[in-house]
């Protein structure tokens, strides 16, 4: 994209994976990574550049160890911080990114006072909040991916098994990212029809167990992969790029992001993910989404949660 900038703060592997995967798709016409190891950035930022001959638009790939490498950014994304360590949850990582976090953002406000801020650092909900009283700036320019990433997880989930294109699936994780998340399945459809009424040879395919199993999996997917290779990367650094995409291009995209709530399903104060309206200038509008009882309950039940951990904290 024509002058757009997106600074990642953390050259870590969700850091590295969110640059690649901007640069690859096109995401923003320069890529700025920074983190405190510089000589981590530096050869990160010159592997990106290598290959940008191949990209989509041989965008401009910078960085180092110097904040200042985020100057005028039109994005910044925030991946610095401890990661999930095998069967830790998201929320136990709180208090030390909450740290950091008060360390980046006055310096980072200093170099990119007009940027949106996007938070991947878990738990993003919780680190949402802090950022926002933090910068002082308006909830629409300080969010998290929350469960873009979730969403993905669910309709790839959903897609598999009734054999359609993921693009065709129309579902959403909402809540927290984390472990109390839920799938809306009240609004879910495939296509036109609901998911609850697709069928297979006249047989109903998404039976009440096989949704649980489903929400299930998704829930759990974190930590199946974090088990396996340590930590997750690939997925969450295209959720990001595609939160960029809709920023820089001015998409008007709705993705379930999470950003502060004042009054929506009367809660207040947390921050969970809800399908909401992202363009340039951050998120435009939350969706008053459609839930039934149990979905409206478990929703309460995730900003309890979040509340909690924020009450805890202190923030
Ligand atoms: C995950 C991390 C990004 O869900 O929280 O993979």
């Amino acid at each position: 994209m024509p002058g757009s900038k997106l600074a990642v703060v953390g050259a870590g592997s969700v850091g590295t994976s969110l640059a690649y995967a901007s640069l690859i798709r096109g995401s923003a016409s320069h890529v700025a990574l920074f983190d405190v190891n510089a000589l981590k950035a530096e050869a990160e930022v010159l592997d990106l550049a290598h290959g940008t001959q191949f990209t989509a638009a041989a965008a401009t790939v910078t960085g180092g160890g110097d904040i200042a490498v985020t100057e005028d950014a039109d994005v910044v994304v925030i991946t610095a911080g401890a990661k999930q360590a095998p069967g830790q949850t998201r929320l136990d990582l709180a208090g030390t990114n909450v740290r950091i976090l008060e360390q980046l953002m006055p310096q980072l406000l200093r170099h990119a006072p007009d940027a949106v801020y996007v938070l991947v650092t878990n738990p993003c909900d919780v680190l949402t909040v802090a950022a926002r009283k933090i910068s002082g700036l308006p909830p629409e320019r300080v969010f998290s991916s929350g469960t873009v990433l979730d969403t993905s997880r669910l309709r790839w989930l959903l897609a598999r098994r009734a054999g359609v294109a993921v693009a065709s699936v129309h579902a959403s994780m909402v809540g927290e990212h984390g472990d109390t998340e839920f799938p809306v399945w009240s609004g879910a459809t495939i296509g036109p029809v609901p998911i609850r009424e697709w069928e297979e040879g006249g047989q109903r395919v998404f039976t009440p167990d096989y949704l649980d199993e489903t929400a299930r999996e998704v829930t759990q997917a974190a930590y199946k992969v974090i088990a396996g290779k340590g930590a997750t990367n690939y997925a969450i650094g295209l959720s990001g790029a595609r939160i960029v995409e809709a920023l820089l291009r001015d998409e008007n995209a709705v993705l379930p992001v999470s950003t502060v709530l004042d009054g929506p399903y009367g809660i207040s104060g947390v921050a969970l993910s809800l399908p909401s309206v992202v363009g340039r200038g951050g998120v435009h509008r939350i969706l008053h989404t459609p839930m039934d009882d149990d979905e409206l309950a478990a929703l309460q039940h995730s900003a309890d949660t979040l509340r909690s951990t924020l009450a805890t904290l202190g923030i």
